[in-house]
């Protein structure tokens, strides 16, 4: 079965078999059928790099619905199934006044994959807003409520890519979101110069949505157009130590202070510093707008892609003794 349009990179691999589940008692049913076979679950395959075909049960997560489960003193909590597109979901919860993820524009991918990374943008993360999720456990079927805290939620990690991984399936989202003074958040410098140049001054969480969505537009390829991930790597977090003696050589460098020893440098500057940005190798390449994003020019297999990003990882450490790590899932 092809998963070239199951992956947002694009990439062209096959599974052994494919099942897509619309409900999660089908879901149950598949799980418990398959035991004893070897399963692979595919949401919106908006997070991996597939380097070879899948020699496995692809079950493909397709559960769709949303409601709002609760509105009071100037809050709502609403409920996504996991295979909600998460943009669309956005724009639903923009336009009943729903305030929380409007800086979560655009993001590929759906509900359910979210928590997995905590994903992240502009200054907001999932775990701001999110209340809970329910998972089913693979090898019971059980259904599980995953509090805030039990997902162990930090900068693009969760326990499910952690002490967890591959032991569940995310089946809904439930966040809490303002129905009033919805609390605007502009502190990412790019979001706070797009509103100006439209002479926005106080801006609603359907402006804040449309300076994202343009933001993104201008550096992040479209799937659509052009196979990518995102975010190729994770903003490396080094200790103060390590940050000291890399500035000392590269004074220019960027940084955030994450604590009182750690901090963060952006990766799409390493990689940029280290030229590879706009750079092509056949298909597999480096995005010209943002250097932290490796692109499918069309058919680049996930081995080009996989051996691309490593050539990177090892020129940035040489160049500036800094480690950079894959966000996406590599298969
Ligand atoms: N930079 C460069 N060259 C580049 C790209 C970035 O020098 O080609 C440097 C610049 O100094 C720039 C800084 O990196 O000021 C930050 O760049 P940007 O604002 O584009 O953000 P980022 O750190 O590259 C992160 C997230 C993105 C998210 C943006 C905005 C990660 C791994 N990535 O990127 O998330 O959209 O911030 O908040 O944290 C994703 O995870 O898939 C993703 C796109």
């Amino acid at each position: 079965y092809p998963l070239k349009n199951h992956n947002t990179f694009g990439i062209s691999a096959f599974a052994k078999e494919f099942v897509r589940v619309h409900t999660v008692a089908e879901l149950a049913e598949t799980l418990k059928e398959n035991q004893d076979k070897k399963l692979f679950i595919l949401g919106g395959g908006s997070n991996m790099l597939l380097t070879q075909d899948i020699d496995a049960l692809v079950i493909h997560v397709d559960l769709k619905g949303k409601e709002i489960v609760k509105n009071e003193n100037g809050y709502a909590e609403v409920k996504a199934m996991a295979g909600e597109n998460w943009h669309e979901f956005v724009q639903y919860c923009i336009s009943n006044n729903l305030g929380g993820l409007e800086n979560l524009s655009l993001i590929p991918g759906n509900v359910g994959t979210t928590p997995i990374q905590n994903i992240g943008a502009y200054g907001t993360e999932i775990k701001d807003t999110f209340v809970c999720c329910e998972a089913m456990n693979i090898a019971t079927q059980e259904i599980k409520t995953f509090t805030k805290e039990e997902c162990q939620f930090a900068y693009r990690e969760s326990i499910f890519k952690g002490t967890l991984k591959n032991q569940y399936i995310i089946i809904s989202v439930t966040f809490r979101l303002t129905t009033e003074n919805h609390k605007i958040n502009t502190s990412y410098g790019d979001i706070a110069a797009e509103l100006t140049k439209n002479n926005i001054v106080v801006p609603t969480i359907k402006d804040v949505s449309a300076a994202v969505t343009a933001i993104r537009q201008s550096k992040l390829p479209d799937p659509k157009d052009l196979g990518n991930s995102g975010s190729f790597f994770k903003n490396p977090i080094i200790t103060s130590e390590e940050f000291e003696k890399a500035y000392l050589l590269h004074p220019t460098m960027p940084h955030y202070t994450v604590s009182d020893t750690e901090v963060k440098v952006p990766a799409g500057w390493l990689i940029e510093q280290s030229g590879f940005k706009g750079k092509r190798f056949g298909d597999a390449g480096v995005h010209a707008k943002q250097a932290l994003v490796l692109v499918n020019y069309g058919n680049a297999t996930g081995q080009e892609i996989l051996d691309l990003s490593k050539n990177i990882q090892e020129t940035v450490y040489k160049n500036f003794g800094i480690r950079i790590e894959a966000e996406v899932n590599i298969i």
